[in-house]
């Protein structure tokens, strides 16, 4: 059931969460499912509503550093992160502190835990009256697109959810970059809403990126499947044309104006093509083509994980 956010829809969805219930609430990248992150079979809960694999753990959301402080240890470096991005886009994946509280099941039994202050105000508002830790992946069965507005968590997930917080539509519209930290390295294990330019910028250059992820020297995000942020269509990349009866994904100045389709940003501005991304993925998707076109999109800033997103949606499956 969608509610507008208000006081009465968040005493609800506060007490939901308290009783071990599932509530989806919007943050500036994408619409999280949430649970009590400290209730064995509220997490539970996530995985068989998303259909989700059990070996692949899931991003603690929290109000503050000093929430963040009772799950992991932060080295100075990731202090300093914390300091710089937090409330925003950056997932720190950091050594979990002995006696945490948290379910087993939130870190798929790993000895780290992913962490992240949303740069929300409602989302922000939830974690404070909420008083703990939610684990909160996309709000989207596991695989398919992921949700950037109320309507795309009721298409997907719908009755499995007790509730969903309806905080109009995602203004970052990727998901945040995630980042492995041990001690003084850096590891990139997604890419996301937060460039990698501006981790470097605030660290000196340390991040490190596998230039694929199998030369990846730690282990791999377990979430970053190949297939992954799925249509139903079929993906075509770097398209210049399209076929009668196909659809195009536009970007920049250029696009073929006889194909339908949509523009994700007529200006070429890659913020704001990837705060439409899915949403126009969605909206293709919906009309029941059988392939999108999608232009390139310049492989720089945010744009790596505009590509990156892609690229998964065009996998094989
Ligand atoms: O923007 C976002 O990050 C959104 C919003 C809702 O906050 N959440 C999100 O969650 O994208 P999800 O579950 O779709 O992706 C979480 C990713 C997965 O790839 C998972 O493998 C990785 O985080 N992850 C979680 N804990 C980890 C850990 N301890 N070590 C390595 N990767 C981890
Ligand atoms: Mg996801």
């Amino acid at each position: 059931m969608i509610e507008q956010i208000n006081e009465a829809s968040l005493d609800k969805a506060v007490r939901l969460l308290r009783s071990g219930g599932l509530v989806a609430f919007p943050t500036e990248t994408v619409y999280g499912l949430g649970a009590d992150a400290c209730n064995d079979a509220a997490v539970a809960a996530i995985f068989t509503a998303k259909g989700r694999p059990t070996f692949n753990p899931l991003i603690v959301h929290v109000a503050s550093l000093q929430a963040a402080q009772q799950f992991a240890s932060f080295s100075p470096l990731a202090q300093r992160l914390a300091h710089a991005f937090w409330p925003g886009s950056l997932t720190l994946v950091l050594p979990l502190k002995p006696q945490n509280g948290l379910s087993d099941k939130v870190t798929a039994g790993l000895d780290s835990v992913a962490l992240r202050v949303p740069n929300h105000q409602s989302a922000l508002t939830l974690l404070e009256r909420f008083g703990g830790g939610l684990a909160a992946p996309s709000a989207n069965p596991s695989g398919k697109l992921s949700p950037t507005e109320a309507d795309h968590v009721e298409e997907g997930l719908g009755q499995k959810v007790d509730l969903i917080l309806d905080g109009g539509d995602c203004a970052v519209g990727v998901e945040s970059t995630i980042i492995k930290v041990e001690d003084e390295k850096l590891y990139l294990l997604r890419s996301g809403g937060i460039p990698v330019e501006a981790i470097n910028e605030v660290t000196g250059g340390k991040v490190i990126v596998g230039q694929d992820e199998k030369s990846l020297k730690v282990p791999q995000s377990p979430g970053q499947l190949t297939s992954h942020y799925a249509p139903n269509a079929k993906l075509r990349l770097n398209a210049t044309g399209a076929k009668q009866g196909e659809m195009f994904l536009a970007f920049g100045a250029g696009g073929p104006e006889a194909i339908p389709g949509l523009n994700l940003s007529p200006v070429g501005d890659l913020y704001e093509a990837a705060a439409n991304l899915y949403a126009y993925l969605h909206i293709l998707d919906d009309t029941g083509v059988t392939v999108i076109n999608v232009m390139a999109i310049p492989l720089e800033g945010v744009g790596i994980a505009i590509n990156d997103r892609l690229k998964r949606a065009a996998a094989p499956r």
